[in-house]
C-alpha cells in the first residue's frame, strides 16, 4: 500500500509515505527522511492522509525514517539549470529539462541493487537533449529515449555518439573551419530557408553571410557523426547573434526591450561551443576508457505514443521523464530557427505535422475544434473541465472552450502515454516522471495528481507523488490575467509521479 499525503498543516511538502508491507518501502522512507529531521528520530503520529481517487480516511501510521536524503526530500534540484556547467550536458540549452543530478538520484535510489546483475535497461520516452540517457550510458546502464522534436534528437544523438568520434580527424575538422573563418569566404551554395518567416529579419545581413559560410562548411563535412556535431554548436549559438531572444518563448529582441544585433562574430562563437564540446569529447573517453564493453545509449526521433514497433514489451527497468508540461510552452515554435536552418524541416507543413504530434498537443492546435471529450473516467476531472468550459465563454477559443480543449487533449495523451509505459516497463520496473500543475484561466490543474489517477487506471501502481520544487522558474501562460480568488493563492509547483509495474 502506498498513500499520498494530504499536506495541510503538517508538512512544509508532500511527501510518500508507505507501510512496511509496501515492498519499495526503503524508497517512502528515504522521502520522509525530511520530517525525522524536524522530529529527531522515528514518529509515530496520526495522520490525516489522501488516497487519490478515495476517501481522506484518518489513520494511525508507523513510520520509519532511516536512509539518508539529499535536499531533505531525496532529489536534487531538478531544474536544467544546472546542466549548463555539466559535460555533455551543457551542449544546448532545453527549456523544461532536469538536472543531470536529479536523474542520478534517481538511479541511486531505483536501480543500486540492479548494478551487479544484467545491465538495465533506462527509458526516457520525452529524451528532450538526453539529460536521462547520457547519464544512464555514464552509469553504464543501456538507455533507450524517444524524442519528437528532430533538433533536440540531433543533439541527444550527437551526446550519445560522442565517445567513438575520432579526435585526429575532429581537429582536421576543425583547422579547416579556422581556414574559412579567417578568410571570410564563403562558396554560395547554402541558401537561407525559403519557408522560415519572421517578422523581422532573422539575421542581420552581416550576420546571415557567415552563418550560411558555416552551413557550407558542414555541408562539406564527409563524416556524418562530425557533420551532426557541427551542426549542433551552430543550432545551440545561433539565436545569440540573431535578431530574436529566448524569454524564454523565442521573442523579437526589440519586443524584449534588446537592441538588434548588426554585427557578431559567427564563427568565433561557434568555434568557442565547439572547443567546450571537445573537451567533453575527451573527458568522455577518458572515463570509458576502461570500459571495455559499453552501455548502449539510442535515441529514436519518433512519437512516444506511436513507439510499440520500437520499444520491446517489459523491457524497461527504470523509467525517468518530463513530459512537456500543461503550460503550452511551444517546443516546435521556439525552436523554429534550429529546424529551419538546419534543414530538419523545410516547410510550414512540416512544422503543423509536429504540433500535432506533440505530447498534449497546443492550445493553437485544438482550441478551434469542437469541444473534445476525455477518453477515460475522471469525474473530478470532468467536473473541473466543465467549470472550464464555463469560463470566459465568450472569448471562445481565446477563453474556457478553447482551454478546455487543450486540457482534454493533455489529459488524454497522459491516458495513452501511461498504456504505452506500462507496456514498455518490465515487471518490478518503476517510472519517475517529473511533471509541474498548471493554472488555466484561473482553475488550478493538479496534474501530478490527475497523472496519478490516470496511471493506477492503467493497471500501474502508484508509489507516490514526491512534490520536488515548490516555486517553477519561469512564468506559466496559463497563469496570466486570469487569477483571481481563491486560487492567486496557488503557486506551480513540480513533482516526481513514481510508479511501478508489479
Ligand atoms: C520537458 S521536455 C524533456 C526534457 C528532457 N528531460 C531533458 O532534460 O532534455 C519534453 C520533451 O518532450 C518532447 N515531446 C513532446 N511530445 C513528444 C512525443 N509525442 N514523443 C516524444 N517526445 C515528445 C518535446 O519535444 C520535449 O523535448
Amino acid at each position: 500500500m502506498s498513500f499520498f499525503l494530504d499536506t495541510a498543516g503538517l508538512f512544509e511538502q508532500n511527501c510518500i509515505i508507505s507501510t512496511k508491507s509496501n515492498p519499495l518501502g526503503s524508497i517512502a522512507k528515504m522521502f520522509l527522511y525530511r520530517e525525522i529531521i524536524s522530529t529527531e528520530g522515528r514518529v509515530s503520529e496520526s495522520l490525516g492522509f489522501y488516497v487519490p481517487n478515495k476517501s481522506r480516511p484518518n489513520r494511525q501510521l508507523n513510520f520509519d525514517f532511516t536512509d539518508k536524503v539529499r535536499n531533505g526530500n531525496g532529489f536534487r534540484d531538478p531544474a536544467f539549470s544546472e546542466n549548463k556547467i555539466q559535460p555533455l550536458h551543457r551542449w544546448v540549452p532545453w527549456i523544461a529539462g532536469f538536472s543531470a543530478q536529479f536523474v542520478q538520484d534517481c538511479f541511486e535510489t531505483f536501480l543500486k541493487d540492479r548494478k551487479k546483475k544484467s545491465r538495465p535497461c533506462v527509458l526516457d520516452p520525452f529524451a528532450g537533449v538526453g539529460t536521462t540517457i547520457v547519464q544512464a550510458v555514464l552509469n553504464g546502464f543501456n538507455s533507450i529515449g524517444f524524442e519528437i522534436n528532430p533538433y533536440a534528437a540531433l543533439a541527444c544523438k550527437a551526446k550519445l555518439n560522442s565517445p567513438k568520434l575520432d579526435l585526429e580527424i575532429l581537429e582536421t575538422y576543425l583547422q579547416e573551419y579556422r581556414r574559412v573563418a579567417t578568410k571570410g569566404q564563403r562558396s554560395v551554395v547554402a541558401l537561407r530557408p525559403a519557408q522560415f518567416e519572421t517578422r523581422i529579419p532573422f539575421f542581420s545581413l552581416s550576420v546571415e553571410e557567415q552563418a550560411l559560410a558555416f552551413l557550407d562548411f558542414a555541408e562539406s563535412i564527409r563524416h556524418e557523426e562530425i557533420a551532426d556535431l557541427f551542426r549542433v554548436a551552430f543550432g545551440s549559438v545561433m539565436v545569440s547573434f540573431s535578431n530574436y531572444t529566448y524569454e524564454p518563448s523565442l521573442s523579437s529582441r526589440p519586443g524584449a526591450g534588446k537592441p538588434l544585433i548588426e554585427k557578431a562574430d559567427v564563427h568565433s562563437t561557434i568555434l568557442a561551443k565547439l572547443a567546450e564540446m571537445v573537451s567533453d569529447i575527451r573527458w568522455i573517453k577518458e572515463r570509458l576508457v576502461n570500459t571495455p564493453c559499453q552501455a548502449k545509449g539510442q535515441v529514436h526521433n519518433l512519437d512516444f505514443l506511436k513507439s510499440s514497433n520500437v520499444l520491446p514489451p517489459s523491457s524497461v527497468d527504470l523509467m525517468v521523464t518530463s513530459p512537456p508540461y500543461m503550460n503550452n510552452y511551444h517546443y516546435v515554435r521556439n525552436t523554429r530557427p534550429q529546424l529551419f536552418w538546419l534543414s530538419l524541416v523545410s516547410s510550414r507543413k512540416d512544422l503543423r505535422k509536429l504540433e500535432e504530434a506533440n505530447f498534449g498537443k497546443y492550445w493553437q492546435t485544438v482550441r478551434d475544434s469542437e469541444p473534445l471529450d476525455l477518453n477515460f473516467d475522471h469525474p473530478e476531472l470532468s467536473r473541473t473541465l466543465a467549470r472550464l468550459r464555463h469560463t470566459r465563454e465568450d472569448k471562445g477559443p481565446y477563453g474556457g472552450p478553447g482551454w478546455a480543449n487543450y486540457v482534454t487533449s493533455y489529459f488524454n495523451d497522459c491516458h495513452r502515454f501511461c498504456k504505452v509505459s506500462k507496456r514498455g516497463l518490465a515487471r518490478g520496473g518503476v517510472g519517475v516522471v517529473v511533471i509541474g500543475n498548471s493554472i488555466i484561466q484561473g482553475h488550478e490543474m493538479k496534474t501530478d495528481l490527475i497523472l496519478a489517477d490516470i496511471a493506477r487506471q492503467s493497471g500501474l501502481t502508484l508509489v507516490g507523488v514526491q512534490k520536488i520544487r515548490t516555486k517553477r522558474v519561469g512564468a506559466s501562460i496559463t497563469a496570466s490575467a486570469v487569477r483571481r480568488g481563491d486560487i492567486s493563492k496557488a503557486t506551480l509547483y513540480e513533482s516526481a509521479v513514481i510508479l511501478r509495474k508489479k
